[in-house]
């Protein structure tokens, strides 16, 4: 874990670079496709994540969902961005992961190239308050 609060592209840069840096531990033999994430919280700290594969398919994670249950564990609860690496070009969270970051009110996305608020990506999120 550690904290981040300084110019906003230095920051920004900060947590692709931590996506980055995560990305090199993902666990990837089945899709061959190395992804890494950085949660950055709404207090300043930053938890990555990297997929995580299985021979059961299905039991593999991303590497968004990955960094938030990292979070989480560590007692936080409230995301103000997400940073998301892949191996080719931007790398957009899938929608199962869009619907957990949600969750904790994640408010913008970093892919390569891009920065958009995130409710462009999951516009009308499901969630137990209307
Ligand atoms: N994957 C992620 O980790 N995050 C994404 O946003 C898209 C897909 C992973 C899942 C799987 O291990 C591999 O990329 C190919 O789908």
């Amino acid at each position: 874990m550690s904290t981040m609060s300084m110019a906003p592209t230095l920051g920004r840069n900060m947590l692709l670079d931590a996506a980055r840096a995560a990305a090199r531990h993902a666990y990837a033999p089945y899709s061959n496709f190395a992804v890494g994430a950085a949660v950055l919280t709404s207090t300043g700290q930053i938890f990555t994540g990297c997929n995580v594969e299985n021979a059961a398919y299905g039991s593999t994670l991303c590497a968004e969902r990955g960094a938030v249950m990292a979070m989480v564990a560590a007692g936080f609860r409230e995301i103000d961005t997400v940073a998301v690496i892949g191996p080719d070009g931007p790398c957009w969270p899938c929608g199962a992961c869009r619907q957990v970051l949600a969750e904790f009110g994640c408010r913008r996305v970093l892919v390569e190239g891009h920065e958009v608020a995130f409710a462009e990506l999951l516009p009308h999120a499901f969630g137990p308050t209307p």
